[in-house]
């Protein structure tokens, strides 16, 4: 008898059991086999590239992140693409599984930095020269240029009024934080080594943001050319350097330095791809954001009247100027360091950035495919309301308060982010005390559009007529 109950709950269960296997199988399947997130990919070919540039690339993200949400694909410039606008999404691909995806650069332009540059490698090679880019851009390096940039900042401030003209505020911005970028990566660098580096970058630059051919006379092949005089225009320091035995604490010191545990060197091509590197991550970022800010005080007086009392409580106590600053104070400028944060926000200059899958991956039960290109959305997250309420009002109090994890990333997180984020905010604050302590501004045909340089920025470059406070 007991026998036969126990066939029959066998075969019971069994019955009961049947769809359960069923099901079982089917949601191994989703797990076995993700699918890719949802979006468009466009034309064959060149996909969506014509949506992204026929209009504001902000529109272009905002309008896929509201159809889509967070996650999405997309076909761009030759690539198929997943784009990722959470916190948790550049999180994973940043920091927590940063492994699985490589930096990613066009070959064209990897050329013109340098292909040893720090920012196109993972690994132990990036490692050490992070390093070494690190220490010599931190705190207690760069509180030595404090005297160097206030000259630099004077000398700027001084030659815009000169010329009692209006300015292209972009343009002067740019030969400000160049000077600044050479100032820590030389130190006191002779004025001949530093215009001819000038000229030749300004080729590159312009190479670099062209379409990449080798015919002669066309501005990407002329950028080749004025790369490899800048090469050997740092081996000539280099060697300079190598004969006085001077051992200095700028940028090149810790590169000429730098030995590894077989005591081998870096080469003279290893140096100068990484000095061409820091000058190129340093320029164009911080120039833009300088314009912003003065865009921003600009057109909210009530603001810049506050900031400029925080300002002049520290002129005075410098007695009328007299005296340098010092980092204690410009630690302590608590407004005007909320300005800076609220425009590094509002600005988002660096939109996003690029990574490569290097297996397949799953985010989410997403597949990102080997191969593809990742790009965390850097100024989506910046302008999610539910982040930042009324994202696009410039509001500096929001930073009263840290903002929630992983929700302000303008110098990016993880492995890559930005070793020059707090000389770029050194140069932002002894800039505005220098500016509103001693003069005016006013902004030519204020308008509200802008431009893409290829670095977001005020329409034409901000045309602006400095004077002097009578
Ligand atoms: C407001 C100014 C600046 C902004 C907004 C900015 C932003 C960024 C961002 C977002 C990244 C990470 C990119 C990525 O993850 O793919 C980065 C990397 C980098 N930045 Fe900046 N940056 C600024 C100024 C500077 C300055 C002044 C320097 C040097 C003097 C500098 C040197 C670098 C370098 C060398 C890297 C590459 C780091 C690596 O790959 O490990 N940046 N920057």
């Amino acid at each position: 008898m007991d026998i036969i109950i126990l066939l029959f709950l066998i075969f019971l269960s069994s019955l009961l059991s049947y769809p359960f296997i069923i099901k079982h199988n089917k949601l191994h399947e989703t797990i076995d086999k993700p699918k890719l997130p949802p979006g468009s990919m466009g034309w064959p070919y060149i996909g969506e590239t014509f949506q992204l540039y026929s209009q504001h690339p902000n529109i272009f993200f905002a309008s896929k992140q509201k159809r889509y949400g967070e996650i999405f694909k997309t076909h761009i410039l030759g690539c198929p693409c997943v784009m990722l606008a959470s916190p948790e999404a550049a999180r994973f691909v940043l920091v927590t599984h940063s492994h699985l995806f490589k930096p990613t650069y066009p070959k064209s332009k990897e050329k013109l930095i340098g292909s040893s540059a720090l920012f196109f490698h993972q690994g132990h090679y990036h490692t050490r020269i992070r390093k070494l880019v690190q220490n010599s851009l931190s705190p207690e390096s760069i509180k030595k240029l404090i005297p160097g940039i206030e000259n630099e900042v004077i000398s700027s401030l001084e030659s815009w009024i000169s010329i009692g003209q209006v300015v292209n505020t972009f343009h002067e911005m740019k030969k400000f934080s160049f000077n600044i970028g050479i100032l820590s990566v030389f130190g006191n660098l002779e004025s001949n080594y530093r215009e001819q580096l000038k000229e030749n970058y300004c080729i590159v630059e312009k190479g670099y943001n062209s379409f990449p051919n080798r015919i002669p006379g066309t501005s990407y092949s002329k950028a080749v050319l004025a790369r490899q005089r800048i090469q050997e225009i740092i081996s000539e320091i280099i060697c300079k350097r190598k004969e006085h035995r001077s051992i200095e604490k700028d940028l090149l010191g810790h590169l000429l330095n730098y030995k590894n545990e077989k005591g081998e060197m870096l080469s003279d091509e290893e140096i100068a791809d990484n000095v061409i590197g820091v000058l190129f991550a340093a320029q164009d970022t911080t120039a833009s954001v300088l314009t912003w800010i003065l865009k921003y005080l600009h057109d909210d007086q009530k603001l810049l009247e506050a900031i400029k009392a925080e300002q002049m409580a520290v002129y005075e106590n410098n007695d009328g100027g007299k005296i340098q600053l010092t980092w204690s104070q410009i630690k302590n400028m608590p407004l005007t360091h909320r300005v800076i944060l609220e425009s590094l926000r509002m600005a988002s200059i660096i939109s996003f950035t690029f990574r490569e899958a290097v297996v397949d991956v799953v985010y989410k039960g997403y597949l990102i495919p080997k191969g593809w290109k990742v790009m965390p959305l850097f100024r989506n997250i910046h302008h999610n309301p539910e982040f930042y309420p009324a994202p696009h009002s410039f509001d500096p109090s929001r930073f009263e308060f840290a903002p929630k994890p992983n929700t302000f990333m303008p110098f990016g997180i993880g492995v890559h982010s930005c070793p020059g984020n707090e000389l770029a905010k050194l140069n932002m604050l002894i800039l505005i005390h220098h500016l509103v302590t001693k003069f005016r501004w006013e902004v030519v045909e204020n308008q509200s559009g802008v431009q893409y340089s290829p670095f977001p920025i005020p329409l034409q470059g901000l045309p602006t007529r400095f004077c002097r406070i009578k």
